[in-house]
């Protein structure tokens, strides 16, 4: 980004812009398209999958609805698209209905409403450390304290979300709500357990806090059963929606190019939502709506993400068999049962940030940990994706990935011989060899 800090009008801009940041993987964009390169940075479904004859199919199939696919529409989303996403939510084991959802320009847009909403500035709201960084980005504008919790293999830790609520409770801080990503996080592919499900809602109950459960990744689940959602528990326990806000997106699913999402939330939070979205987009694109919609009623839907399931399952074994063969034994990783992201940790003496230069140089990129929390930590570890990456240049990538590392590994015991240094930033993330 070219002089950002001579910006001419520094002085005009609102104080919010202070705390934005851009995201490191839309930075690298350009440099990861580069030729050659073997990118495990991106968190792109494999869209080749859908295929040109299928995505003829919807275009045709709704050039009769044209002049509507051409207009504006309401800003909670089309009738029919509402019947799809009750449909899918369906499919994830909750039972919404048409009143409890509102359609969003993606879950990433229903981030930033949900924050725009609930957060007034110097709010604290608790999320899982590490996090999705476009939620930090998405939060950080509304200038909240973000509260990192700890997670191990069975994702947030209750008693740390207790000891922070507790923490907070006595420095006058308010606490808003608990973010999470319950199925395959991105970054780190953990999947919180049941109880700890019914644990984490317990709490909110306690401190009467909104729970966040943010859910693109549930359906791509390639082994295991799979757990009902925060949502799901919250119904069956309480026997209706009321704290538990919970996003949902088509991009994961079928494509992130349509840009859809949804909320699914009692009325009052839904109300409060549909203003503030009027004031961000009017309405999500009509186009895409109907394109899915024409798809997820008329196609085999659940048989596309079963494929792109099994394709992502044989990409992450890919990932998972080459970081064992190939890795040093100091570094460690998660085993993700589904989703698209592995996150390994390397020896807390290492940079991620510092050294992904070597790595793209070499023809392989990745996410350095850091950007997944707010306040620096993660330095040391690194997000890896499988869902974009063919097997055999997925185990290239890990194998030139490797080298890096000894290679790093090997200057700081070179340096280490002649004076001792003390070791930066862990991580706290259980992991798998
Ligand atoms: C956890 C999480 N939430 C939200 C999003 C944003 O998704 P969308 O494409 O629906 O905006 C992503 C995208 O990668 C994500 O990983």
């Amino acid at each position: 980004m070219p002089l950002v800090d001579l910006d001419r009008f520094d002085f005009l801009y609102a104080n919010r812009v202070k705390g934005m940041k851009t995201a490191v993987t839309r930075d690298l964009m350009a440099t990861l398209s580069r030729p050659g390169i073997i990118s495990l940075a991106g968190g792109f479904p494999d869209t080749k999958l859908f295929g040109e004859e299928a995505f003829r199919e919807i275009s045709q199939n709704i050039a009769a609805d044209s002049a509507q696919a051409l207009q504006y529409g309401p800003t909670a989303g089309l009738e029919s698209i509402k019947d799809v996403i009750v449909d899918v939510m369906s499919a994830e084991g909750i039972e919404a209905s048409q009143e409890e959802v509102f359609t969003t320009t993606g879950a990433q847009q229903a981030l930033d409403l949900v924050a725009k909403v609930f957060l007034d500035e110097g709010d604290a709201i608790l999320c899982e450390g590490p996090t999705y960084a476009g939620a930090l980005n998405a939060f950080a504008a509304y200038r909240p304290r973000i509260m990192h919790i700890p997670m191990d293999r069975a994702g947030i830790i209750p008693s740390a979300v207790r000891e922070a609520l507790k923490k907070a409770r006595k420095q006058g801080v308010r606490v808003k709500f608990i973010y999470t990503v319950p199925n395959f996080q991105n970054p780190t592919g953990v999947t919180m357990n049941g109880e700890r499900r019914r644990e984490l809602l317990q709490i909110a109950r306690e401190y009467d806090l909104i729970i966040i459960e943010d859910n693109p990744y549930g359906m791509l689940r390639f082994e295991g059963e799979p757990l009902p959602t925060l949502s799901a528990i919250e119904k069956e326990e309480d026997g209706d929606v009321d704290r538990v806000v919970y996003l949902g997106t088509f991009s994961k699913i079928f494509a992130p190019g349509v840009r859809l999402g949804w909320v699914h939330a009692q009325p009052g939070i839904l109300h409060k939502i549909n203003v503030g979205k009027q004031g961000a987009d009017l309405c999500s694109s009509n186009l895409s709506q109907m394109m899915i919609s024409s798809y997820f009623q008329h196609s085999d839907w659940r048989g596309y993400v079963k494929r792109q399931t099994k394709i992502y399952q044989e990409r992450r074994n890919a990932m998972l068999d080459a970081l064992a063969e190939f890795m040093p034994k100091e570094v460690h990783w998660t085993h993700p049962e589904g989703g698209l992201f592995v996150w390994a940790t390397m020896p807390s003496y290492l940079d991620a940030t510092n050294m992904l230069p070597r790595a793209i140089s070499r023809n392989v990129a990745y996410v350095p940990g850091e950007g997944f929390y707010a306040g620096g930590e993660g330095k040391n570890c690194m997000r890896l994706n499988f869902s974009f990456v063919e097997p055999e240049r997925i185990r290239r990538g890990i194998e030139l990935l490797s080298e890096v590392i000894r290679d790093h590994m090997e200057l700081r015991s070179d340096l280490e011989r002649g004076s001792q240094q003390g070791a930066r930033h862990g991580s706290k993330i259980g992991t798998d060899r």
